[in-house]
């Protein structure tokens, strides 16, 4: 029997004719001589109602029998919803001519019908995609991930498969995670006493990637325009509702292109983004508005209708300095902004998103373009309210003499960089690229609190149960 998807159904003009629906119980409820059974397939945040009565083929000894989180088959006719249910959103309903039980779910299905807590969720990733809050978030990261593809694509951009398996740190930060097939227990050693790299698999030490921007440069420099969009790995030890170990990050590289330019696309493309995520999920944005942050929407539209706020780095520290809040963290040239700081520029000083520019060198990445002033770099940062940092991104140093002085200034080899810095010597142009955490964005979008419940299986320090 060819079934139909739930969203399919409702999207349907009128009612009348068959409906064949397959999915998992939400509810089921009983009466004398009807059974209600709430059943959902994620393809939309909407269940269809399922009525049975005792003409219902398996009414006695499959319907009658039925626990939340079983999955059936149903086949009946679609008809209007009784005028109750009109009233909360459901148009149709069927009227089983048919149920059958495909797997059935235990008395212990832990998904009931009430809130569970979101910290509860986490510990059973395997089943929170059936309720409504996580499978929204997968239909928004679905719609957000197509919206990035259609704007790059639009816009001449090539599609980058960068490295997941890297030598080369690419932010400096040395937040990386080994990947080795060397003995743990056994670790074979050179004669001096020291592991011996060379027998490891790559015969050296490689690492999983913090980013693809190095490779992403080299795409650039050959394509023109290009980006990634793949996992990322952190081994940073923090436990914040804005950090994870394991994260998607997309990463246009543009040739020819300034920080100005820079900043233009990543205003184009959030704009793009939301408008597309809007106009396609009507009705799980609906639910993140009424359920989870009743701005979600409206701040939304404000991205898309308002021109950023380009923000030179030096005047933020002096607005943050003047605005006679008290912040956890200190405030001064040469600091790291905090959220907090993030935050409160965004959403109290000025009310829209904020391109924070021209960082001091002596906090930013190895490969930032460094402005006359020696100082600053062409580093930018997009601040939005709710997230705070949701992209970083710089103009690139293109300039040989002066990458090599930085890349030993911060203590690195550039040995390990020897061909990002052959790319600074044949044909080397200005170039400049950023990247979005696509976390924190479908955070933004959603409103979701905690970051670890907008990716379908978080991995945080201590945690990769799933
Ligand atoms: O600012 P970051 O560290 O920049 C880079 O990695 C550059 N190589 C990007 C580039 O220029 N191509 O990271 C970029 C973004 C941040 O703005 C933030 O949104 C996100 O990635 N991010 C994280 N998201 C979740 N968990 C983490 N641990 C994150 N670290 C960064
Ligand atoms: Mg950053």
């Amino acid at each position: 029997m060819a079934y139909e998807s739930i969203r399919g159904l409702l999207a349907r003009e009128s009612a009348g004719g068959r409906a064949t629906v397959q999915g998992w119980l939400r509810t089921v409820r009983h009466a004398k001589e009807l059974s209600f059974l709430e059943v959902s397939d994620g393809s939309c945040l909407s269940g269809i109602q399922v009525v049975a009565n005792p003409e219902t083929r398996g009414f006695e000894d499959v319907v009658r029998h039925l626990t939340t989180g079983s999955a059936i088959a149903v086949e009946g006719a679609l008809v209007d919803s009784p005028g109750k249910s009109q009233e909360k959103g459901q148009r149709f309903e069927v009227h089983a001519a048919e149920v059958e039980l495909v797997g059935a779910a235990g008395s212990d299905y832990p998904l009931q019908k009430k809130r569970h807590s979101f910290e509860f969720l986490r510990t059973i990733a395997h089943l929170r995609p059936r309720t409504n809050t996580l499978g929204a978030v997968l239909r928004i990261r679905n719609a957000a991930s197509m919206a990035i593809h259609e704007f790059f694509q639009h816009e001449g951009f090539f599609y980058l498969h960068s490295p997941i398996v890297t030598a080369s740190d690419a932010e400096g930060a040395g937040e990386m995670f080994r990947v080795t097939t060397l003995p743990l227990d056994a670790l074979p050693k050179t004669e001096d006493g020291r592991i011996d790299e060379a027998a490891d698999f790559f015969g050296r030490p490689a690492f999983l990637t913090v980013s693809g921007q190095l490779e992403a440069e080299i795409g650039a420099l050959a394509l023109s325009r290009v980006y990634t969009f793949g996992p990322t790995f952190r081994a940073e030890n923090s436990n914040t509702a804005r950090h994870l170990a394991e994260f998607w990050m997309v990463e246009p590289e543009v040739a020819f292109c300034d920080l100005d330019g820079l900043a233009e696309l990543a205003e184009r493309f959030l704009k793009f983004v939301f408008a597309k995520v809007l106009d396609r999920c009507p009705e799980d944005m609906a639910f993140f508005a009424e359920r989870i942050e009743p701005k979600a929407i409206e701040r939304m539209r404000t991205v898309i209708e308002q021109p950023f706020l380009r923000l030179p780095y030096r005047e933020a520290i002096a607005i943050l300095e003047r605005s006679g809040e008290t912040f956890e963290f200190p405030v001064g040239f040469g600091r790291d902004l905090q959220s907090e700081h993030e935050r409160w520029l965004t959403e109290k000083h000025v009310g829209r998103p904020v391109v924070v520019t021209d960082w001091p060198a002596s906090i930013k990445a190895f490969y930032m373009y460094r402005n006359d002033d020696r100082e600053t770099v062409a580093a930018m940062d997009v601040l939005v309210g709710g997230v705070g940092e949701l992209i970083g991104g710089s103009q690139r140093e293109h300039r040989l003499d002066r990458l090599e002085a930085t890349i030993r200034g911060q203590g690195l080899d550039p040995a390990a960089y020897w061909w990002y810095l052959d790319l600074r010597r044949y044909g080397s142009v200005p170039h400049a690229g950023f990247g979005l955490g696509f976390e924190r964005l479908v955070q933004f979008i959603t409103g979701m609190a905690n970051i670890r419940d907008v990716i379908p299986f978080p991995r945080t320090p201590g945690q990769a149960e799933f």
